[in-house]
């Protein structure tokens, strides 16, 4: 059982997704966790502790001020029991709460009482998830430490659609399994390059393209979930920073190319997800270019730029080296060929024709391949590609004597 023995505290608050959390009790039960739920005072609208404690086969804590549970298990002592601290869901008063570290409630008390890490699975109205309020809450706590589990998107109980539905339960179990899962990569040093980048025409134009960065995150978080020091580069994107990856942000391909080298002395592995454009305009026009009517347009002289990857697997001491590459025709075919000619240890590419995975998708379907394999994963999010991806690295890094086996 893949959560044998490791004591969960959950804490449920007051929003319509709390219907959901006797199931996601059984199943984290099921997996062999030990839970512990703590409610909200308006969580008692939307489900019962008598369902929560039949789950959980321990009584439901709600109170700061109970004296009998105070005398079973002081706050405080509740505060260091558990190996993990999952508020599902968590709804934007809450979020609030715990960003400013109000202590006005049992749940809120506990969780600025314990050292425990912290994940939060917020559920609420799109709008106030949307809200900029919310928003600066959710980063802060990022910020914090806490982990995030982004809402899905989809039909709302208030009959509207957009993101704030909370994940189902078996996707919060599985996050849990992965938490726990054995860090394969610890001691490993990773960067990661992610999103695309800009290439400026002048001050206000530039060269891009439809990279949203949700793969290279995804396999930034990924590879810090089994334990690497992940650095990621990214472009710009609106996306948040993964838990425990330290994120540089860079704006051209130069400028990428510049982060990961200042980065690439003792590098285990480097994964280029970035969607680098290929070239950039010769100079960039120090004021805004002006339309001249009657004119011809002016010309962009365009000039190559530096080819990140190949240079990180052309250094010396070189990393473990995977590519990304999105291809409309011939797929495997181009792919390989982008294998052998940048020196790359593996290459994950997915076919862009199909509009329905890539790009601004969260969910991909890519081949993988190596200068002996070539496996394909089907469609699945980008979270479940990435961590396959780096499942694969693992086992090729172990047969390269990198890790202890
Ligand atoms: O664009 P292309 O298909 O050649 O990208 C394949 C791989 O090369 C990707 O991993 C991408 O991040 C990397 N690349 C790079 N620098 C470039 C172009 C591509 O690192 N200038």
């Amino acid at each position: 059982m893949a959560l044998e023995g490791k004591r969960i505290l959950l804490g449920v608050s007051g929003g319509i997704a709390a219907y959901k959390t006797p199931a996601l009790v059984r199943q984290l039960s099921t997996a062999g966790a030990v839970v512990q739920v703590v409610m909200t005072r308006a969580a008692h609208h939307f489900v019962t502790a008598t369902s929560l404690q039949a789950v959980s086969g321990r009584p439901v804590r709600d109170d700061l001020w109970d004296s009998a549970a105070e005398n079973s298990m002081g706050h405080i002592e509740l505060a260091r029991w558990p190996d993990l601290v999952v508020i599902a869901p968590a709804t934007a008063n809450l979020l609030a709460k715990l960003a400013t570290g109000t202590a006005d409630d049992l749940l809120s008390t506990l969780v600025l009482a314990s050292a425990s890490p912290l994940v939060v699975v917020p559920a609420m109205n799109h709008k106030m998830w949307l809200h900029p309020a919310t928003q600066r809450n959710v980063a802060r706590l990022a910020a914090d430490g806490a982990t995030v589990l982004d809402p899905g998107i989809g039909d709302q109980a208030c009959g509207e659609v957009g993101p704030g539905r909370m994940p189902e339960p078996e996707e919060i179990v599985a996050y849990c399994t992965t938490r726990f899962a054995p860090r394969r990569l610890r001691g490993i040093r990773a960067v990661v390059t992610a999103g695309p980048t800009r290439e400026p025409i002048d001050p206000v134009r530039y060269i891009t393209n439809h990279s949203s960065g949700k793969q290279g995150y995804a396999m930034a978080a990924s590879l810090a979930r089994a334990g690497a020091h992940v650095t990621l580069v990214s472009g710009p994107v609106s996306l948040q920073p993964p838990a425990g990856v330290e994120v540089v942000r860079v704006t051209t391909a130069i400028e990428m190319r510049d982060a990961v080298l200042a980065r690439s002395s003792d590098l285990d592995v480097f994964v280029g997800v970035a969607a680098v454009a290929d070239y950039r305009p010769q100079s960039s026009a120090p004021q805004k270019l002006k339309k001249s009517p009657g004119k011809d347009a002016p010309a962009i002289v365009l000039t190559e730029n530096p080819d990140i990857i190949a240079t990180v697997a052309d250094l010396p001491k070189r990393p473990f080296v995977v590519g990304f590459a999105a291809e409309t025709t011939n797929v495997v075919e181009h792919a390989r060929e982008k294998l052998v000619r940048k020196r790359l240890d593996m290459i994950a590419v997915n076919d862009v024709s199909d509009r329905s995975i890539g790009f601004e998708s969260d969910s991909n379907a890519v081949t993988l391949l190596t200068a002996s394999t070539c496996e394909r994963f089907e469609r699945a999010t980008k979270s479940d590609i990435a961590d396959a991806i780096v499942d694969r690295i693992c086992v090729a890094l172990r047969a390269d004597t990198r890790l202890a086996t």
